[in-house]
């Protein structure tokens, strides 16, 4: 199982959320991407959204990105992979089976009649911009504060408790319940590898800690 975090797209040029390139215009993650702070100012959310979707629409997967979809490759079905990122390059790299546990970018809900779509408008033009219904758009992405989607999080728990290696890659292991599969996995066998430039909270569960860029560790990992 290979659990993905935003570190492994930094290589594509995609901010991370933590760290030092990590603020957008000096907010925290947390302050963007909560329902309250979307009901405060949906404008700025979808400020940040919207400078972000523009840098993702530009960025190409990387070789850590590829890396993955070779090893998916070889392991057959025995292999998942459980992504926090919400940019879709596991899916533009070739990943089959991406188990995406926030969402996807590039799909918005509606937060009147609650309707769902895909949504590639890049600038998003009007901000923030309003369903047909007359009510206000949403990324569909989860926000702190709300319950990951069921099927996915299964998903993922299900795979964390078979894996017998268990790769944690670019993320800082900080946000739960996602973070958690680390120690699922471990009280249920697997023998856990970080890839990590940084050290992370998971380090201490970890039977080997690859220090450096996912983009040049995972294709040597082949
Ligand atoms: P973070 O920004 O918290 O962490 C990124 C991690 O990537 C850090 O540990 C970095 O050291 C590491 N990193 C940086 N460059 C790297 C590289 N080239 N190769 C490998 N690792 C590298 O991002 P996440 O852990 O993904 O949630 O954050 C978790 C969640 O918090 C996100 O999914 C998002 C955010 O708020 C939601 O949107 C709900």
């Amino acid at each position: 199982m290979a659990f993905t975090g935003a570190g492994i797209s930094a290589e594509s040029g995609i901010p991370t959320f933590r760290g030092p390139n990590g603020l957008w215009r000096n907010y925290s993650p947390e302050k963007l991407a909560s329902p309250e702070a979307f009901l405060n100012d949906p404008r700025l959310v979808w400020e940040w959204y919207d400078w972000r979707r523009q840098i993702i629409h530009k960025a190409q997967p990387n070789p850590g990105h590829h890396a993955l979809v070779e090893m998916e490759r070889r392991a057959r079905e025995q292999f998942t992979l459980v992504t926090q990122n919400v940019d879709g390059l596991h899916d533009r790299a070739g990943s089959r089976n991406v188990v995406k546990l926030h969402g996807d970018i590039w799909q918005v809900r509606c937060t009147g009649c609650g309707k769902g779509r895909h949504d590639e408008r890049v600038p998003m033009d009007p901000l923030p911009p309003l369903c047909p219904c007359g009510a206000l758009l949403r990324p569909a992405v989860v926000w702190f504060g709300e319950t990951l989607p069921e099927s996915a999080w299964e998903q993922a728990v299900e795979a964390a408790r078979r894996a017998r290696v268990f790769l944690v890659i670019g993320t800082s292991a900080l946000v739960y319940p996602a973070a958690g599969l680390v120690q699922m996995a471990r009280q249920s066998g697997a023998r856990i590898a970080i890839v990590n430039p940084d050290p992370t909270p998971a380090d201490e569960l970890a039977e080997w800690v690859l220090r450096g860029p996912a983009g040049d560790l995972l294709p040597r990992l082949l």
